[in-house]
């Protein structure tokens, strides 16, 4: 957490300030009814947002499966990028992992995407495969990374 900005569970509200990251972040991002499902509160997912007082800067998608964590999604957007923001929305995401006894996290990210895989290494992911691809338009191949968080 920074004195710029909180970390605070998503609303229906954010939603199109959400769009606006997926949209200049993601080459394929996602429709408003997949960010809308994702942000309804539904018991095995945590979305969460980074806010200053006047904008939007971050954003966090986890899935619970059992005793794992699955990253949907994260994306700063372009102009907060480098301060920090993923950091923040991860180190957060992480207490509640921890709170929560998961034991195992894991998440897809696109082989040339080494900015997000070096902010990944963080947090102790590691690579143990790919999925040839893995994103439709482009074609690309995703690495699949896992973390032992216990
Ligand atoms: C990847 C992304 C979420 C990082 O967000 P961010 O807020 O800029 O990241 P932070 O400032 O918290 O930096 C965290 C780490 O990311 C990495 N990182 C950040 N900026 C970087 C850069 N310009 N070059 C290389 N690594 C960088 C570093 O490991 C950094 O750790 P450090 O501060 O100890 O050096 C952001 O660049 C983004 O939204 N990218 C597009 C969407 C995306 O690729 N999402 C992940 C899909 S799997």
């Amino acid at each position: 957490m920074s004195a710029e900005w909180i970390i605070r569970p998503a609303e229906r509200r954010d939603v199109p300030a959400i769009l606006v990251i997926e949209e200049s972040q993601f080459p394929e991002p996602w429709s408003k009814a997949m960010v809308l499902d994702e942000v309804s509160a539904a018991p095995n997912r945590r979305y969460s947002v980074a806010v200053t007082p006047t904008s939007l800067v971050g954003c966090l998608g986890l899935m619970f499966v059992e005793d794992e964590v699955h990253v949907n999604t994260i994306g700063t957007h372009p102009e907060w990028e480098g301060r920090g923001v993923a950091r923040s929305l991860l180190d957060e995401g992480w207490n509640e992992l921890r709170a929560r006894g998961t034991r195992r996290a894991t998440l897809e990210v696109a082989v040339s995407n080494t900015r997000a895989q070096a902010l990944y290494r963080h947090y102790g992911f590691a690579p143990v495969g790919i999925r040839k691809n893995y994103y439709q338009r482009s074609g690309e191949d995703a690495l699949v990374l896992w973390a032992d968080l216990l």
